[in-house]
């Protein structure tokens, strides 16, 4: 049996991805416990989840994230003092600072609302990437997971979902259907991630073991 990870969470919204993998830490799917929510927006409903479930949460302020050194030396310590295995970008929107990546090297997992490499990248999140989706014609559009790096929406991908975008959607509708399949990917990808179940060949994350 592997020993059980400890996951720390960014979020900056409303949550609904780290409330999918929570659920399935909960239900006995996922061999790992979030120790800790990580927030720059006092007011998400991030928080609100995290509070109501007896999650230690963490809000870093402007003035940290605005001072490079600072915000760095603040992850360090606070990602090193609950000895964090897996960190889960969440809806995260500010930047982790490169120290950070380079300290947990693919251990830093992310979801991103399209088919990467496309739609990503700099001015790529929410509706965006979706309104783009539509103005390029696209016939599918989905989600994906990947390790993070020093590069926006860059680093390895371990797993996309795929979904077919049809004639009468809008960017709305596509919002909303990308997310329900973030909700099964997410938590599936932290699950195979925690019962170390994700090798490398090669510079490519390859998932092994059972199937979803
Ligand atoms: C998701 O669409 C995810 O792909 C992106 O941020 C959004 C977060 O949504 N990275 P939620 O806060 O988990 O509901």
């Amino acid at each position: 049996m592997v020993e059980s990870k400890n996951i720390v969470v960014f979020a900056s919204g409303t949550g609904s991805n780290f409330k999918s993998i929570y659920k399935d830490i909960r239900n006995g799917k996922i061999n790992g416990e979030i120790l800790l929510l990580i927030s720059n927006n006092s007011n998400c409903k991030a928080i609100d989840f995290a509070r109501e479930n007896g999650i230690e949460v963490s809000v870093i302020n402007n003035e940290i994230i605005n001072n490079s050194d600072k915000y760095e030396s603040f992850l360090i310590q606070i990602l090193g003092s609950v000895k964090t295995d897996l960190i889960v970008l969440a809806g995260y929107l500010k930047i982790i600072p490169s120290k950070i990546i380079s300290k947990y090297r693919n251990k830093i997992l992310n979801i991103h609302p399209s088919l990467l490499p496309k739609f990503g990248g700099k001015g790529f999140y929410g509706m965006n990437v979706h309104k783009s989706v539509i103005e390029e014609k696209e016939k599918f559009t989905g989600a994906t997971v990947h390790f993070v790096d020093e590069v926006y929406d860059n680093g390895p991908i371990i797993l996309q979902r795929k979904i077919e975008v049809l004639k009468n959607d809008s960017p709305e509708s596509i919002a909303s259907k990308v997310l329900s399949v973030e909700h099964a990917l997410f938590p599936y990808v932290v699950r195979k991630f925690c019962s170390e179940d994700i090798i490398f060949k090669g510079n490519k994350p390859i998932i092994t073991g059972d199937k979803e």
